[in-house]
């Protein structure tokens, strides 16, 4: 395997290790010297066709702490916005040896596109409405944390897991199925009809347009932001429409278990998707997740480029 493109390309076995290695680099984030010397010398580019925050961010430190040379480039300030192609970039950034790409775009199917125009390992940070396979893993990585915490193991055998909002716009729903299908994980898919994607039934996932029948029954909640500027049309009638259906509201909040773990890939839009009481909680995951991108990225990285051989094996 080359690269990372989707949370389908990684067997039991290499989540298993991404996850474990994960645990390594989450205790080297806690000490106050965070540096391995694991990939000196390697070159990292995060290319970044789409805004973001913490996912660029975390790829950029997480390669700092493992010692690569980790440089940003953003469409916005370099030639893409003089009208050079995507092909073009990609080959002309290839050329100067880089070791691996970190892309994000919003076509899907681009990160595909462009690791077959590169010698360099391309790792997906999100493409479009199709995958964010490292926001699956460190989602795993939250999740699995907090089932230990309660004593249950870290087993995703039978776990069930809601996912809740704009299902239609969003890759980080995509990637989790396919990650949970290998890891054992049982998901229900919530959200308004005219937000569910098409073929959703042939995902092998329960479907409900009932958030208060699911609610009850969850041991994790992931809540999806609703992605506005994916959105040409009206999906639903008013903003607060939307979170009296499907919000985890204060009212849906207090009827949760603490036991029940509160996900959400950020950025969030409180009173819209997920209240703040619920955003804040004690049961929320939603600073362990990004906590977890760092150290997930990290592993990441040093499976691919630090790890097994030289051809870039998991
Ligand atoms: C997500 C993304 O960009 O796909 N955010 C993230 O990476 N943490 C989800 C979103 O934008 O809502």
């Amino acid at each position: 395997m080359k690269g990372l493109l989707s949370a389908a390309d990684l067997n039991a076995h290499e989540i298993e290790s991404i996850l474990d290695v994960a645990e390594e680099m989450h205790t080297i984030q806690q000490r106050p010297v965070k540096k391995l010397p694991a990939l000196r010398g390697r070159t990292i580019v995060n290319l970044f066709f789409e805004d973001s925050t913490r996912t660029r961010t975390s790829f950029e430190i997480a390669g700092k702490w493992l010692s690569a040379d980790t440089i940003n480039v953003s469409a916005k300030g370099s030639s893409v916005s003089k009208g050079e192609s995507m092909r073009d970039t990609m080959m002309t950034l290839d050329s100067m040896g880089v070791d691996a790409f970190v892309i994000r775009h919003s076509s899907s199917g681009a990160v595909a596109q462009a690791a077959s125009w590169v010698k360099a390992q391309c790792i997906n940070a999100g493409d479009g409405q199709h995958e964010h396979p490292t926001q699956a893993l460190l989602d795993a990585f939250a999740m699995r944390q907090h089932f230990r915490t309660l004593g249950e193991g870290g087993s995703f055998a039978g776990k069930r897991i809601a996912i809740v909002g704009d299902l239609l716009h969003s890759r980080v729903v995509r990637s989790n199925v396919l990650l949970q299908r290998t890891l054992g994980g049982k998901v229900t898919l919530v959200a308004p009809p005219t937000l569910l994607p098409m073929g959703v039934d042939t995902w092998g996932c329960e479907v409900s347009s009932d958030f208060d029948a699911v609610l009850d029954e969850a041991d994790i909640v992931m809540m999806l932001r609703v992605q506005r500027e994916r959105m040409s049309g009206g999906f639903f009638p008013t903003a607060r429409e939307y979170a009296a259906s499907y919000g985890l509201t204060e009212e849906r909040f207090a009827r949760l278990s603490p036991t029940v773990g509160i996900c959400h890939p950020g950025p969030m839009n409180r009173g819209v998707e997920i209240s703040s009481a619920a955003a804040d909680a004690i049961n929320s995951l939603v600073l362990d997740q990004v906590s977890a991108g760092v150290a997930v990225r990290m592993s990441v990285l040093y499976h691919l480029l630090g790890g097994a051989d030289e051809e870039g094996q998991l």
